[in-house]
């Protein structure tokens, strides 16, 4: 499994503490994708809930992260806002087909994406672009961050 405990952490521990709620709120609805199995209707409204709180936090994570690059003037602060912002989309995206049709398929393709996808993601841009961020950020003036 993909987690926030075998991911190396950032330097600054407001990164660190949303990477985990991330980590979290998709392992939460893999959980219940496991539970849908057995009967979906019991836990579609479950997973719908979660999955917004997945977006809600996201939204969250990025904007903080976006608003200290800003103020430290992080100088490829705009190549990780747009990473950010194609990655929100995607999520949107995969948020309203679940909603549309949620179905025995629509199943398989979110838990693909909350179980895998979406970790591998995050594992991906938490070793590369966080990490310099938050590097040039701590090294910065921003070490209580
Ligand atoms: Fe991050
Ligand atoms: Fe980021």
């Amino acid at each position: 499994m993909t987690d926030f405990d075998c991911t190396p952490q950032v330097d600054l521990e407001f990164m660190n503490a949303e990477h985990r709620k991330a980590f979290d709120d998709a392992n939460e609805i893999k959980q219940l994708l496991g539970m849908a199995k057995k009967d979906l209707k019991l836990v579609e409204k479950d997973i719908d809930k979660r999955l917004k709180k997945l977006l809600a936090d996201t939204v969250n994570h990025f904007h903080l992260e976006e608003k200290c690059m800003e103020e430290y003037q992080f100088p490829a602060r705009e190549k990780h806002q747009q990473e950010h912002q194609r990655v929100l989309a995607w999520m949107v995206d995969e948020h309203s087909r679940w909603q549309s049709q949620p179905s025995v398929e629509a199943m398989l393709r979110l838990e693909h994406y909350v179980g895998e996808e979406f970790p591998q993601w995050l594992v991906n841009h938490i070793v590369t672009m966080d990490t310099v961020t938050a590097s040039y950020i701590a090294r910065n003036g921003g070490g209580f961050l």
